[in-house]
């Protein structure tokens, strides 16, 4: 009978050569177990109890809350305030970083989480998840800092995410590979059912909004061709999958061979730096596409190696196999200038720490 690894059992064995991160690491990856079991509770009963629908306030983006985005994120607060294992964290849905009690310890790492992803889904039943990643405590103030949150995602401890779909799927790395978790919901446990991802080189599928395409740059718009096996050398066309929640998007072209992207544009010239967070979304997907042998680039660079400049900046994401993404890189350097020199300002930014 093949072995029952539980995530404690998988960490241990796959962090023999990091004894400090094994304790916490275990420990922080149980607490955010215990936080999605609860979340993943609700979103198979969202149909059935007063879960549904929005609630009356909107986020920073100014995106309405669905109440399930409200509940996840005080589940994951609320989970890891009191474990002394963080000195900050922030969410999606909080205008500013969220600092521990102070009749907490503070802790030597902060925790950053999209608490649920796609929740335009959350209502009609299909696919959404949770984000989550872990950078390590840098400054030397007694609690964390806006320092110690606006790390690039090259310097993270660790990351994942957790999909509610057919089956609830926590997938993570602290880099050493990306390992996937299926729950058993008989237990109540995350069971090894992917050990060590690994993107196939023969991608199938790209995932993109095409309802965007009016609004895609030259370059995006060839390269979407290019995927199709309309533009360039007539390759074979890559299947269109696209289901509006990033971790499902990702999750599916991470086991399948693929590539996302939700490009910057010009549509608004003011602000063509796409829709991905870069804090919340883009680090996390980013540091599993590299474990897992793919690459993550806002169409100028590796994600992981953007210096972030605010706590809820926004990137282009593009991430999947990577020679996908490179071709990608590549038609936005022929084409996209006019993009680049918009977009390299709010790339560069100073960081904003006050
Ligand atoms: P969130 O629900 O956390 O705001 O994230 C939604 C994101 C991402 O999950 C998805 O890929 C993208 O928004 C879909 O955007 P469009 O609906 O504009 O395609
Ligand atoms: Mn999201
Ligand atoms: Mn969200």
């Amino acid at each position: 009978m093949a072995n029952i690894v539980t995530i404690e059992r998988h960490i241990l064995e796959k962090q023999k050569a990091f004894p400090e991160a094994t304790g916490v690491f275990t420990q922080i990856l149980y607490d955010m177990a215990l936080a999605t079991k609860l979340i993943a509770r609700e979103t198979t009963r969202a149909g059935l109890v007063e879960i549904l629908g929005a609630t009356e306030n909107h986020n920073s983006y100014g995106e309405q809350q669905q109440k399930l985005d409200v509940f996840a994120d005080e589940m994951i607060f609320k989970i890891n305030d009191h474990t002394g294992r963080f000195c900050a964290m922030a969410s999606e849905e909080h205008d500013d970083i969220i600092e521990i009690p102070t009749h907490f310890d503070s802790g030597k790492y902060v925790l950053l989480y999209d608490p649920l992803d796609g929740s335009s889904n959350i209502d009609v039943n299909v696919s959404i998840g949770t984000i989550f990643a872990i950078h390590r405590k840098v400054s030397n103030s007694p609690r964390g800092t806006l320092e110690d949150i606006l790390q690039p995602g090259r310097k993270l401890a660790g990351a994942g995410y957790v999909i509610y779909g057919a089956s609830t799927m926590m997938v993570y790395s602290t880099g050493q590979g990306v390992h996937g978790f299926t729950l058993d919901p008989g237990v109540g446990e995350f069971l090894l059912s992917h050990d060590d991802i690994r993107v196939p080189d023969k991608a199938l599928y790209y995932s993109a909004n095409a309802g965007n395409e009016k609004y895609w740059t030259p370059g995006v718009r060839r390269y979407a061709k290019w995927l199709q096996g309309i533009e360039g050398e007539g390759r074979k066309p890559l299947g269109h999958r696209y289901i509006g929640s990033l971790v499902a998007d990702f999750h599916r072209n991470l086991l399948r061979g693929g590539v996302f992207f939700y490009p910057g544009d010009l549509q608004a010239p003011d602000k063509p730096y796409g829709k991905m967070r870069l804090m919340f979304e883009a680090q996390a997907i980013a540091f599993l596409a590299e474990q897992a042998g793919g690459y993550a680039s806002d169409g100028i660079g590796d994600i992981l190696d953007i210096q972030p400049h605010s706590l809820h900046q926004r990137v282009p994401l593009i991430v999947g196999n990577r020679d996908l993404v490179e071709t990608a890189e590549q038609y936005i350097r022929d084409y996209d200038q006019e993009w680049i020199n918009a977009y390299l300002p709010f790339r560069n930014k100073e960081r904003e720490l006050a």
